[in-house]
């Protein structure tokens, strides 16, 4: 089979350390910068926190090496590994062709985030927060001259409560079971459509299972209003206390503050439901992608990741001191290490482990395609962890250079997958000149993250094309990467309509994410990387297995056989089962 023939001419990484950059570049993404900032917002900072780096030891290092292990072993990408190890066509290419189905679709979304970002840097170079900042302060100076004292506060009041209460509010919202809050949906539905509302709601309430759904909501309905009344009375009578002045100056800081706000994500969705911006620039960013990937494994990825991964690291870096002089650093330091159990549900833990599996580029043979370019037998366990270290030193350093802008400007570290496009430019448009900086840095950076992981989406399937169909290289790049941008058109097209722009605060980003990303992300990776784990650990030629880890001590050796075994298989079976909705966890626990 001409296939299973060595390619003496394949493609090489230049050295050990290149390749240790192209790999935490491909881990190193939009996944770190713009989703797990907004996850750990979302799922109450610290103990989240925590459960994810547990989980990237205990599941994503053992099934970095798996992959790398396999890729190192094959010396082909995913679809041609297994077959090369083995020596015959063998069912384990599955793999390899669910990884290239999984690229193919991860990347049709991340190009659209990423062409965002290459938007969003454009529009910090030619300071797009100035007129929106200068706009909102002139609107807000209007509202205080022909507003009455009383309407003022009252308004300061509200808003001051609200944001007292959001808190306090979320953690008592969070001790309510989906199902709980499903039953609650439809008995309300229920009782709107009746007649003689009353007799409805006693004739519902004789079924039991509804019965303690709707006490639940209702008690914590009622606990949410009492927490209010106690804040509302506190800040009153704090308002009341102003002076004039300050209370104007108040009540202008929080309306310029609403202004922006709105402007803001007014731009943003403006971007969000224009498809053929956001295809435009999907079109650039997959432009620039399959020209690294046509320049070659070395002369290409290699030499694109040497120079952008330590411009990216000294951007971080020098974003993170900047939010260490802000007023919001030690809230953010607080947030993002102390643990606080009241604020993490069990699901949580789930999105930790998925999230595991995305930020490190594994389950989708990523990790085995680059491992493929290298032929050395030694430094299996050292690559890995530097690999998995800087991914997690960069998750954990956005979120310090994220959290500090967003507190010190009074921003929600829950604002979920706006979080980057939203909240940092408001926070940028507060900081005035150095904001435009700031914001020029931000979102260079992130595009520089989403490029360096792109070109690995793009690898692993124009490798496939390369290594099993002897096309060349550029042939491959461009064939495959074109076809990826049409995939691409309806998710660049998907909130191109107004009824998106009705409900955005519902969250569209996840309108978005759950068609693509929800596909590929939750289903075909941890998928994905179950069996890498299974056959690494049962099924992998003893012979060929020790050959790529003759250098690591045998007891390191011991362990992470017991993690692809046991530990990483039970862990991801688990989190399907709740995916596939067999239990839920949170009622479990
Ligand atoms: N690891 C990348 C990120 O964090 C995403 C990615 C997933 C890249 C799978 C390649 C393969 O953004």
């Amino acid at each position: 089979m001409s296939e299973l023939t060595p390619q003496t001419d394949r493609a090489q990484w230049k050295s050990r350390f290149g390749f240790i950059l192209a790999a935490a570049g491909s881990a190193v993404g939009l996944g770190n910068i713009w989703k797990f900032p907004y996850i750990t917002g979302q799922n109450g900072g610290g103990l989240f926190v925590l459960i994810y780096l547990a989980c990237i030891v205990l599941i994503g290092l053992p099934i970095m090496m798996a992959e790398i292990m396999i890729g190192r072993a094959g010396q082909r990408q995913p679809v041609g590994a297994f077959e090369s190890i083995h020596g015959r066509k063998t069912a384990w290419s599955g793999i390899g062709w669910m990884g290239v189905v999984a690229g193919f679709i991860i990347l049709s979304f991340y190009i659209v985030v990423a062409g965002w970002s290459m938007d969003y840097t454009l529009k910090s170079i030619v300071n797009f927060t100035k007129p929106i900042e200068s706009k909102a302060a002139t609107e807000a100076e209007v509202y205080i001259a022909t507003t009455s004292i009383s309407d003022m506060k009252l308004f300061l009041v509200n808003k001051e409560t609200d944001r007292q209460l959001h808190p306090r509010k979320t953690l008592l919202e969070s001790r309510l079971t989906k199902s709980q809050k499903e039953n609650y949906e439809r008995f309300r539905t229920a009782i709107e459509k009746a007649e003689d509302q009353d007799q409805a709601r006693l004739r519902l309430l004789k079924d039991e299972e509804l019965k303690s759904s709707v006490e639940a909501v209702e008690k914590v309905e009622q606990q949410v209003a009492k927490a209010r009344l106690e804040i509302a009375g506190s800040v009153q009578t704090k308002i009341n206390s102003l002076s004039a002045t300050d209370l104007l100056a108040q009540v202008k800081l929080s309306k310029r503050r609403d202004l922006v706000f709105e402007k803001m994500t007014g731009t943003f969705v403006n971007l969000l439901t224009n498809g053929w911006h956001s295809l435009m620039w999907a079109a650039l960013f997959m432009m620039v992608a399959i020209g690294v990937v046509a320049g070659g494994v070395a002369a290409g990825i290699e030499r694109a990741c040497r120079f952008l991964m330590p411009t990216l690291i000294a951007l971080i870096g020098m974003m993170v001191l900047y939010g260490a002089f802000q007023p919001g650093f030690g809230a953010a330091v607080s947030f993002v290490f102390s643990p606080d159990p009241s604020r993490l549900k069990a699901s949580g833990v789930l999105e930790a482990l998925g999230h595991a599996f995305f930020t490190l580029s594994l389950g989708m043979g990523a990790m085995m395609t680059y491992g493929s370019y290298q032929s050395s037998k030694t430094g299996l366990l050292q690559e890995s962890v530097m690999i998995t270290l800087l991914d997690t030193a960069i998750a954990l350093l956005a979120c310090l250079m994220i959290f500090p802008i967003t507190f010190s400007y009074g921003q929600e570290p829950t604002a979920g997958p706006g979080l980057v496009f939203m909240s940092m430019p408001l926070a940028f448009a507060e900081i005035g000149r150095t904001g435009m900086l700031l914001s020029m840095a931000f979102f260079g950076l992130l595009f520089f993250a989403a490029l360096t992981s792109a070109i690995s989406l793009l690898e692993v399937v124009a490798s496939y094309l390369i290594d099993q169909k002897n096309w060349s290289r550029a042939k491959a790049a461009v064939t495959t990467g074109l076809l990826t941008l049409v995939v691409a058109v309806p998710t660049a097209f998907s909130s191109d309509s107004t009824s998106v722009l009705s409900n955005w605060e519902g969250d569209y980003g996840l309108n978005f994410f759950d068609t693509m990303d929800h596909l590929a992300s939750n289903w075909m990776l941890p998928l994905g990387g179950l069996f890498i784990a299974i056959y690494a650990g049962w099924v992998m030629p003893r012979r060929l297995q020790e050959a790529e880890v003759e250098d690591m001590p045998a007891w390191i050796f011991q362990v992470w056989l017991v993690l692809v075994r046991v530990v990483a298989p039970a862990l991801v079976i688990i989190v399907l089962m709740q995916k596939v909705g067999i239990f839920d966890i949170d009622e479990w626990l």
